[in-house]
């Protein structure tokens, strides 16, 4: 019974006399060379599944630097490194994980009888216009589709290339940079949900997206000559050749607590029922976050003067905020005033749908970027516009106009939250779906994942979310689509 373990186990008798023995000191020389050697061992696997983790990628990028060309610090989303693994798509993905893959429809659906098909908002049209510069165009023009060589020169400004092989079942992403926050998590999910609503209908694509803020595509740069590299964004502006395309926040956006577009724009409609047009405060309203680099909404705070310039302008700190559980940042009670305005940030904001889904009249200062669906706004249709030129002077303007003539004021304001109405999801994956339609139509080279690249399916995604992004994933879930997309606008 050399176990020196025993001693111990009789130590209940440590008062019993002096009869203690001691393990002889080569028993403790093996033991401390086995427990030595035991360290060393679990060192090793620890700094092999370290690499391992460390190695395998995710839509977080939590092991990947931020793209160069970001301004600010940013958070990546670190996800617990088990997880890191658990969650590779290579087990992720496996059949009876991921969600089950979503059967063709039954060949040549046709279009339920009786029921005319919707013609796509006007805004559509700029898909045509986005895509032209790639267009064939008759001989001696440019144009000549997106090549495989343009495609690599896009490479330069993306973080991540994305591609949908296997008749628009298959997605794989091939991140190169970590982006802000959830960006990329949620922009992966939203091509997801684009395939789910409409199995095999989503054609194989291979493209280079950038989630950072910015258009990078110079239009003056790139005049003539070769057509210019194709990089997918959120938004674009009319010097820039960035193609645009929706942004997570339609999926919702954990970060600041905004949910997925289609609850929130239910929620934002039903506050703004609470107060009628004309019950609302007769000023004009912004509320947001002036630290964004933004010379503009700094400007803004000097119109804070509800006698001068009729307008209130108040300031959203974010960590504040969170720490009180969001609840002054509600965006459907902010339905109070008459006029709201919005002010980009950085870049295009966020925040341009939900300021239009009040029934305020929009005050927009003359917008530099376009998203998407900004292409249907019409100055004194669904907004006044705010020139940035005196600025504060052109609010107290709009506004003692509207006080004016307030049916009219109160009809712009319902035009912008119509807007809004019918930028419902299905109109969101609809335009999706005609972006990628048309821009695979204009690629000379058949689209297949980069060995790089990991498969991203629903499993993956909502393995490696976190709690509350989980619950922003699987609030934002599309179903299969029951009516055919919408029709484009004739060319
Ligand atoms: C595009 O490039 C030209 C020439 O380099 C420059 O003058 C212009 O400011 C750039 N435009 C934008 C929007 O960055
Ligand atoms: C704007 O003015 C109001 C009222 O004076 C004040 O409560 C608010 O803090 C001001 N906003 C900013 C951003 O300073
Ligand atoms: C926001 O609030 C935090 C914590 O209260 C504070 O540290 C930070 O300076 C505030 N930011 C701004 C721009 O006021």
């Amino acid at each position: 019974m050399g176990s020196y373990g025993a001693p111990a186990a009789e130590g209940g008798g440590r008062g019993r006399g002096g009869a203690r023995y001691y393990p002889p000191l080569s028993a403790l020389v093996v033991s401390a060379i086995a427990a030595f050697s035991a360290v060393i061992v679990l060192a090793v696997l620890h700094s092999v599944y370290d690499g391992a983790v460390s190695r395998t990628r995710t839509l977080l990028g939590h092991n990947l630097e931020p793209t160069p060309w970001h301004l600010f610090p940013h958070a990546k989303g670190r996800p617990p490194p088990r997880a890191a693994l658990r969650c590779a798509p290579s087990f992720a993905c496996l059949p009876p994980l991921s969600q089950p893959r979503p059967q063709p429809p039954p060949a040549a659906a046709a279009p339920p009888a009786g029921r005319k098909r919707r013609q796509c908002p006007a805004y559509f049209a700029a898909i045509r216009r986005d895509l032209a510069p790639w267009r064939q165009r008759d001989a001696g023009g440019g144009g000549g589709g997106v090549t495989r060589a343009l495609l690599e020169a896009a490479r330069r400004r993306a973080s991540m290339r994305v591609t949908i092989t296997g008749g628009g079942r298959r997605l794989h992403v091939d991140l190169y940079y970590a982006c802000v926050q959830s960006r990329a998590l949620f922009t992966g999910w939203s091509l997801l949900q684009l395939m789910r609503r409409y199995p095999g209908r989503v054609p194989d694509v291979d493209l280079m997206f950038d989630c950072m803020d910015r258009p990078a595509i110079n239009r003056t740069e790139h005049a003539g000559g070769d057509p210019p590299p194709p990089l997918f964004r959120y938004c674009t502006t009319r010097d820039h050749f960035d193609i645009p395309f929706p942004d997570w926040s339609f999926w919702g956006w954990p970060e600041t607590n905004i949910e997925p577009w289609n609850v929130e724009f239910k929620s934002i409609k039903v506050g703004a029922k609470a107060t009628r047009w004309v019950d609302r405060v007769p000023t004009a309203y912004w509320k947001g976050n002036p630290d964004v680099a933004s010379p503009l909404r700094v400007a803004l705070l000097g119109c804070n003067d509800t006698n001068l310039w009729h307008a209130e302008i108040m300031r959203q700190n974010w960590t504040d905020e969170a720490k009180a559980g969001y609840q002054h940042s509600k965006l459907s009670t902010q339905c109070t005033h008459r006029y709201k305005i919005y002010a980009e940030g950085f870049a295009w904001s966020v925040s341009l749908k939900y300021i239009l889904s009040c029934g305020s009249t929009a005050l927009l200062i003359e917008p530099e970027y376009e998203d998407f669906f900004s292409r249907g706004l019409e100055p004194r249709v669904n907004h006044l516009p705010v020139s940035r030129q005196g600025m504060c002077e052109s609010i107290r303007d709009a506004v003692e106009w509207g006080n004016g003539n307030p049916a009219e004021a109160e009809r712009v304001g319902r035009r912008g939250q119509r807007l809004m109405q019918d930028l419902r999801m299905s109109a969101v994956y609809d335009y999706m779906l005609h972006l990628l339609t048309e821009y695979a139509a204009l690629m000379d080279f058949r689209p297949a994942p980069p060995p790089e690249a990991q498969e991203a399916c629903e499993g993956s995604v909502l393995c490696i979310a976190d709690d509350k992004q989980r619950r922003f994933l699987e609030a934002s879930r599309a179903e299969p689509a029951v009516d055919e997309p919408c029709v484009m606008p004739p060319e």
